[in-house]
């Protein structure tokens, strides 16, 4: 779940390559580093920590005429963040760069290692370098030792590699973790996803697993399994998508604002008056198919939890959800009438996309939801529905969860739409409640004000607890876990109604208990099992369009005319709350420690 970007050209490598990776921040940022060579002359630049250390370190340098170069921004997974442990990983005269996991490392560099090499990080990625130049001492061909070092490989990986034994030449290789190769002129870009390339690059190609080879004079000579292999090139889009905050202080702040937008964006062709159109699935897609499973990680996972309730209810369709890591190794009983789905904001979780490919080779139809396209998981599967949520740059997903959740809703409609399951009545409702989502998102400045202010009394304590029923139980997953993203502070989702089978023994008033009191759903059971939270002293933060006296703190909602309006609205707060404690926390908002935008190891 690194970073790659890599460039072979005339132009400025450095700035080409920092801000290829600055796109790519987002997806670690342990450390990060360089690696050029122009001539026969080798650069290496590594910092840890953020992007603008290494600005800073190299802000001297510059290059000047053809080369070509690699870099990488990296999410630590074998050893600590350290600047030994930061890629571009060196042998004797040559670098390498590296996402994903080489599975048997181990055996690797002992393989190495007793042939006299000695290793300077922990990291499994420097094996290949290694690997690379011994099988370079035995056979002069670089290319042909390049194809010997990546037949060794086992696991995912994505990886460029530069060396002074060809020195106009970038190698590279992908096995399950995402590539691609950008095309402008003579220049010749990778990355491992489209944005550091946009407005570069005019036309790509995304690599396909198993695809390897080099880049030299401009020209890309590509192979598989099968020897030389052709490949067409797409344009590129040159719609540069702004990172700019757009006077948002966070990242995070600006997408949960944009939700509301956003949202028209998803439903747009496809909530119609009368009717719910979904142009991606071919007629009868759902013939044969009795029951859905779905696979997710994280905040999809909790999107997938909240349309469980919905496939059950509007489509009556069974439907069970499972953690993709889970899933993996549980030895599922699969059968053809499920349509398996998963859903990804960014379409390259390691555990969703490997959990996808296991429920193919049952036979089962797939269908994924995903914020984007061209990716990993979209491109594995029979079909998918993109949720249209833009650039997420915040690392806690907020937008991401809100268009899949709406898409999800979208679905279970169109599925008891076609499976008849769905009376005309109950679609009207639910498409009339659909069209005023937008506005139930729409972020006031008195709610923002208010959370401001609340913020300020939930910096201590034991912990928090967010609870709720039905849809809002998942909801209360989310709100949990937004929180301990970024405050750090302990916080758990739990069903209301289920407090009173063991965790109610926490209860006292350090432990903040935030409420979702929906007008639409069980209002008095929920009601019921806070008030036993409240006899036993616990903080209460009600969240509710109902006024409830024994909170200690009240923030008041508008929409009480239908279960998804209150869960979007409610959304927004626990969006907002999690946002400001961990600012009043000092906390890095967009980039919370430890964490990182898209998994794509085990
Ligand atoms: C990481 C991110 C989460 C995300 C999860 C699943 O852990 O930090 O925000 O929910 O991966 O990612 P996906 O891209 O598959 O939705």
């Amino acid at each position: 779940m690194c970073g790659i970007v890599g460039y072979l050209g005339l132009n400025e490598k450095k700035e080409i390559l920092l801000d290829g990776l600055q796109e790519l921040e987002y997806r670690g940022y342990d450390s990060a580093g360089i690696a050029v060579i122009e001539g026969n002359t080798l650069h290496n630049f590594k910092a840890i920590g953020k992007l603008k250390n290494l600005r800073e370190k190299t802000k001297n340098y510059a290059t000047k005429g053809f080369g070509v170069s690699i870099g990488h921004t990296r999410w630590a997974t074998h050893g600590k963040p350290t600047e030994l442990n930061a890629h571009p990983h060196l042998g004797q005269y040559s670098y390498v760069v590296h996402n994903g996991i080489i599975e048997n490392y181990q055996s690797l560099k002992e393989e190495l290692q007793s042939k006299g090499v000695t290793f300077l990080s922990q990291t499994d990625t420097e094996t290949i370098v290694h690997l690379f130049e011994a099988n370079h001492t035995h056979n002069k061909n670089v290319f042909s030792a390049f194809e010997e070092t990546i037949e060794r490989l086992e696991g995912a990986y994505a990886t460029l590699l530069i060396t002074e034994a060809d020195s106009d030449t970038i190698y590279f290789a992908k096995h399950g973790s995402p590539m691609l190769v950008g095309f402008h002129g003579d220049d010749v870009y990778f990355a491992s996803s489209d944005t550091p390339i946009i407005g570069k690059a005019t036309a790509v190609y995304y690599l396909d697993d198993g695809d390897y080879g080099y880049a030299s004079k401009g020209k890309l000579h590509l192979f598989d399994a099968n020897g030389a292999k052709a490949f067409t090139k797409q344009a590129l889009t040159t719609d540069k998508i702004s990172a700019q905050k757009d006077g948002y202080r966070f990242f995070m702040e600006k997408e949960i604002y944009e939700q509301s937008n956003v949202m028209t964006d998803t439903m747009m062709g496809r909530v119609l008056d009368d009717t719910i159109r979904l142009d991606e699935l071919e007629k009868d897609f759902f013939k044969d198919i009795t029951a859905i499973k779905i696979c997710a990680c994280g905040t999809s996972y909790h999107s997938a939890l909240t349309s469980a309730y919905l496939f059950e209810r509007i489509a009556k369709v069974r439907c069970d959800i499972e953690i993709a890591s889970e899933f993996r190794y549980k030895e599922p009983l699969l059968t053809k009438d499920t349509l398996f789905i998963t859903i990804s904001q960014s379409g390259e979780t390691a555990d969703t996309l490997e959990a996808l490919k296991m429920a193919k080779r049952a036979g089962l139809k797939s269908l994924s939801i995903c914020n984007v396209d061209n990716s990993s998981i979209v491109r594995e599967s029979d079909a998918s529905i993109l949720t249209r949520a833009g650039i997420e740059k915040g690392v806690a997903s907020t937008k991401a969860f809100a268009t899949q959740t709406m898409v999800l809703w979208i679905l279970s409609l169109y599925i008891g739409q076609e499976k008849k399951t769905l009376s005309k009545e109950t679609l009207e409702t639910e498409i009339n409640a659909m069209i005023h989502t937008p506005k139930a998102l729409i972020v006031s400045d008195t709610l923002h004000e208010k959370l401001h202010r609340l913020s300020k009394r939930y910096l201590h304590g034991h912990g928090f607890f967010f609870i709720g029923r039905d849809i809002f139980f998942p909801l209360a997953l989310e709100g949990a876990l937004k929180l301990k993203e970024i405050s750090y502070m302990h916080a758990e989702g739990y069903p209301a109604g289920e407090m009173k089978h063991g965790p109610i023994a926490l209860a006292d008033s350090e432990l903040f208990t935030i409420a979702l009191m929906p007008k639409t759903m069980h209002y008095d059971k929920i009601k019921s099992n806070v008030e036993e939270l409240s006899a036993r002293d616990a903080t209460i933060c009600a969240i509710s369009p109902l006024p409830f006296d024994l909170a200690d703190d009240f923030i008041q909602t508008h929409y009480d005319s239908h279960p998804m309006l209150e869960f979007f609205e409610m959304m927004v707060v626990t969006q907002l709350l999690a946002l400001e404690i961990s600012v009043r926390l000092g906390n890095d908002v967009d980039m919370p420690r430890n964490l990182a935008k898209s998994v794509t190891v085990e």
